[in-house]
């Protein structure tokens, strides 16, 4: 046969009823299923994975065209076909001297130029140079912004709360006024700066967060408030209308998408936290894991391996969704990152041609950090019916040497975990204290989380979805299925205050009346 896929399911046809433990009887098993990129370990050895049926897996990348399509998003091609666009997040984390073509422009010097702009302005509030409208320094930052203009600067920030020495933080997203009202409410608008990051300017919530946040500004400021704002927009001309000083923009291309985009100029809060070195740090991170993308072989390469583990899972084993379960407090945002990530990027149907897919794509991607979600969900991983295959991210240290055994703790909760879904535990003597154990699981180990660190391990990800996508045979880049929400909101925002809702189905009609008793 010479179809992988069929490969691959007749394979697992004939190793479905292994135990993933009985591959263990191989001395060599750990050293074979898993791999090193920079400071990252990746062990997939807990998983039903074989020689044979990595092999087939790593034909399947090779026969789909991964390396091709690779090498195209780093040259610059538009890859993102429905939308005409390249995909160059990797050129905002490029060194200083790399040359990145896009329709025979280098976008580096501009590149280049904003973030030397971006880091003048976050030393500037750092440093108390750029004051306030009254003279003082901000000691608050509060960025608004949805989707990647949130995820990315607010799960990277909590992460690298260990290195924070500028102004204080905070990230409003949700048009939810609870959002909005709760983070105002603590600060001085004499203090606080605000970032706007909206990339198109017209993302609803964000801009009903802007204008609540420039009300309270001019409340308290006056004619001075927009001295207090700043955006992370490709928009200008829109961040001008609302009065933002112009040197106080940062914006980037139309070939970084949202959820790619915390490298750059939506990084700003992070880089305001931590200060322009450290986000420096962050970057050679992300590009250490792209040079060993580009250059390293298949069967070495971390975000291939990572993909692969995924496909095996999901394809292979039928298995509909895959838990991401921090052993790090500070990444505890990372599910919710790996969401939007993951899921606004492959979770389609159609693939590259627009024909429907004919295999399962992207799955459902949930998680909370360990120890906690040992007390919640993981009754279910041990002893439920739907199979999960889980992926643990560990530190070998953490922030807080005085507390080591704690962290002794932490590992010793990760690792037990791993090995009780594989090996479980059965003759208890009740079926119901039964373990049946054979449960997959994949654990990503490092040093220490740090800035360069998360710099790898998101970039890492970012790749395996790419990988993940490039086998499916879908655009992992655009996010099409976000429109029909958002359009229909607007049409229900006149029946929500009260607008005759005819040609509305009865459960919405109800549900209208419902919320709105008076009317
Ligand atoms: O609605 C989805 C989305 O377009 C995301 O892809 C994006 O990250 C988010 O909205 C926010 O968009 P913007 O930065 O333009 O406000």
């Amino acid at each position: 046969m010479s179809d992988p896929w069929e490969n691959l399911a007749a394979h697992y046809g004939t190793i479905k009823e292994r135990r993933i433990l009985s591959l263990f009887d191989d001395a060599a098993r750990f050293t074979r299923f898993s791999a090193h990129a920079g400071d990252l370990l990746l062990d997939f050895s807990k998983t039903n994975l074989d020689e044979t049926g990595l092999g087939l897996l790593l034909d399947l990348a090779r026969t789909r065209g991964v390396e091709t399509r690779r090498d195209a998003m780093f040259r610059g091609e538009k890859i993102n076909t429905s939308e005409d666009r390249a995909v160059l997040h990797t050129a905002l984390r490029a060194g200083e001297d790399a040359a990145v073509s896009l329709d025979g422009q280098d976008v580096m010097p501009d590149i280049r130029a904003t973030r030397a702009r971006m880091a003048a302005f976050a030393q500037g509030v750092r440093s108390g140079a750029i004051e306030t409208a009254v003279g003082g320094r901000f000691s608050d930052v509060v960025n608004i912004g949805i989707g990647g203009s949130d995820l990315g600067p607010s799960m990277t920030t909590l992460a690298l709360a260990p290195y924070h020495d500028g102004p204080r933080t905070h990230f409003v997203s949700n048009v939810d006024p609870a959002d909005i009202s709760g983070v105002l409410a603590g600060l001085d608008p004499a203090e606080t700066l605000v970032i706007i990051a909206s990339k198109t300017f017209t993302t609803i919530e964000t801009m009903s967060n802007a204008a609540t946040a420039l009300a309270w500004l001019h409340k308290g400021l006056g004619d001075k408030a927009p001295r207090h704002l700043a955006a992370v927009s490709s928009a200008g001309d829109k961040t001008t209308e609302l009065g933002i000083d112009p040197a106080r923009v940062f914006g980037f291309g139309d070939w970084v998408g949202g959820r790619y985009s915390v490298w750059g100029p939506v990084g700003l809060p992070l880089m305001l936290a931590i200060g322009p070195a450290r986000f420096d740090t962050f970057l050679a991170g992300a590009r250490a894991m792209d040079r060993h993308f580009c250059d390293t072989e298949l069967a070495e390469n971390l975000p291939v391996l990572l993909g692969l583990t995924g496909i095996w899972h999901r394809n292979i084993c039928g298995y509909d969704s895959r838990a991401v379960l921090p052993y790090d407090q500070n990444l505890r945002r990372l599910p919710a990152y790996l969401q939007q990530l993951d899921m606004e990027s492959n979770g389609k149907r159609v693939g590259l041609d627009g024909a429907p897919l004919t295999r399962a794509s992207g799955p459902i991607i949930w998680g909370e950090p360990g120890t906690n979600g040992q007390h919640a969900f993981y009754q279910m991983l041990h002893q439920g019916t739907t199979i999960v295959p889980c992926e643990f991210l560990i530190a070998a240290a953490g922030h807080h040497p005085d507390l080591a055994h704690q962290h002794d703790l932490l590992k010793a909760n990760c690792l037990a975990q791993s090995v009780a879904l594989m090996r479980g535990r059965m003759g208890q003597g009740d079926s119901y204290r039964d373990f049946p154990g054979n449960r997959p699981s994949i654990t990503l180990a490092y040093p220490k989380l740090t800035p360069f660190t998360l710099g790898q391990i998101i970039a890492l990800y970012e790749h395996r979805v790419f990988v993940e996508g490039a086998i499916w045979g879908l655009n992992s880049f655009d996010q099409w299925g976000v429109e029909l929400g958002k359009e229909l909101a607007q049409t229900l925002l006149p029946m929500v205050k009260g607008a005759d809702p005819k040609g509305k189905d009865s459960s919405t009609r109800g549900l209208l009346k419902a919320l709105n008793p008076d009317r």
